[in-house]
């Protein structure tokens, strides 16, 4: 899939913005602060219905103004999203979409930056944030279910935190969780079986060495375990007065050759660990929908050397369309054709 179009009222530092695509290779090029990231994020509010760089919507919408509007073009598709103070509105060719699960992820876009790097120490709620984004994307009984279940969890929640919460009601509530936990398990470990199926050989593309990368899922429970489960948590929840078990605990972690990637990778193994990672989340999203996301390059290439610029470059598949951004055209060694947009201080 690609953008044609991309045009913004009020958002962030741009009072009218207008962008026109290459389907193929595009760079955009500006000194620090133009807002070459802005127009990266731009594209993964429409794809994801919300910004990576900030949880409050508001923010986005230029300081003094009231609203902030994206319009993004596809080849079949206008899709719009406007934020107010108070909340926003997502619209797929002028029709107001009432759930957000009909609309995120009809763009599909990858963004690569550097700052994913934090992803190997951030908090495992972070991490999950990514699996969340990222499975929602392609799958409507997860981004349904997670709802369902982000809801009966601040319920279960609520009682517990009483002097005597009811036992019946906890039963019901229970009761209601099971099937959905099972889904997010169920999904969740899907994701990690075409990540681990593609991250290895992609390290290798990238970098040029063979290594055994491999991502754990751990998980709060077998799914054929979680009923009882469920059941055997009850005097611990009693007693912290929270919901002690769920997948709202989950995580993952990376592993290098069997040993913990944070305890053996250099940065520069990271990095690329972190890379080949994006890829094989490109390959579960092109497997899942049929269509290739955009590959958006937030200045990434200028962090590796020569050689991985153009071996990361070249595992780009054929046809996709690629979005990379830079201070300096010159710190790029690009051999194909693209379009270059130059952002220039207002
Ligand atoms: N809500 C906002 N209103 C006005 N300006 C903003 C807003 N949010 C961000 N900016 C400005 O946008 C500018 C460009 O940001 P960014 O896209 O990160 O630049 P670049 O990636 O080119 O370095 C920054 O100078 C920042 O102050
Ligand atoms: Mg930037």
């Amino acid at each position: 899939m690609s953008v044609k179009t991309v045009r913004c009222n009020n958002y962030r530092n741009a009072r009218r913005s207008f962008f026109e695509f290459d389907p193929f290779l595009n760079i955009i090029v500006g000194k620090n602060g133009t807002g070459k990231t802005n127009i990266l994020e731009s594209i993964i509010v429409i794809s994801n219905t919300k910004s990576y760089r900030t949880a409050n919507d508001s923010d986005l919408i230029r300081k003094g103004e009231e609203f902030a509007r994206i319009i993004l073009n596809t080849e079949e598709k206008e899709y719009k999203i406007v934020i107010n103070k108070k909340n926003k509105s997502l619209y797929i060719d002028n029709n107001l979409i009432k759930k957000t699960s009909d609309f995120i992820g009809r763009v599909n876009a990858i963004l690569f930056k550097p700052s994913d790097l934090e992803l190997f120490t951030q908090s495992p709620s972070e991490r999950r944030k990514l699996l969340d984004i990222e499975i929602s994307k392609v799958s409507r009984i997860y981004i349904q279910s997670l709802l369902k279940y982000n809801s009966l969890l601040k319920d279960k929640n609520k009682l517990l935190k009483q002097l005597e919460p009811d036992d019946l009601l906890l039963n019901v509530i229970n009761e209601s969780m099971s099937p959905m936990i099972k889904i997010i398990i169920q999904e969740r470990s899907n994701f990690f079986a075409v990540i681990n199926e593609y991250i290895s050989p992609i390290y290798s593309l990238i970098s040029g060495k063979e290594a055994d990368i491999s991502v754990v899922y751990k998980k709060c429970s077998e799914i054929e375990n979680v009923n009882s489960e469920l059941e055997k948590s009850r005097d611990k929840d009693y007693y912290y007065h929270y919901t002690t078990f769920g997948p709202h605990h989950d995580d993952y972690s990376f592993y290098m050759d069997g040993y913990e990637l944070n305890s053996i990778a250099s940065q520069g193994q990271k990095r690329m660990v972190l890379i080949a990672f994006k890829f094989a989340l490109m390959k579960y999203i092109q497997f899942s929908t049929g269509s290739t996301p955009i590959v958006l390059l937030d200045d990434i290439l200028s962090e590796l050397d020569k050689e991985n610029q153009e071996r990361l470059l070249n595992i780009i598949p054929e046809n996709t369309q690629v979005i990379i951004t830079n201070t300096d055209i010159n710190n790029l060694d690009i051999k194909k054709n693209y379009k270059l947009i130059e952002l220039k201080e207002e």
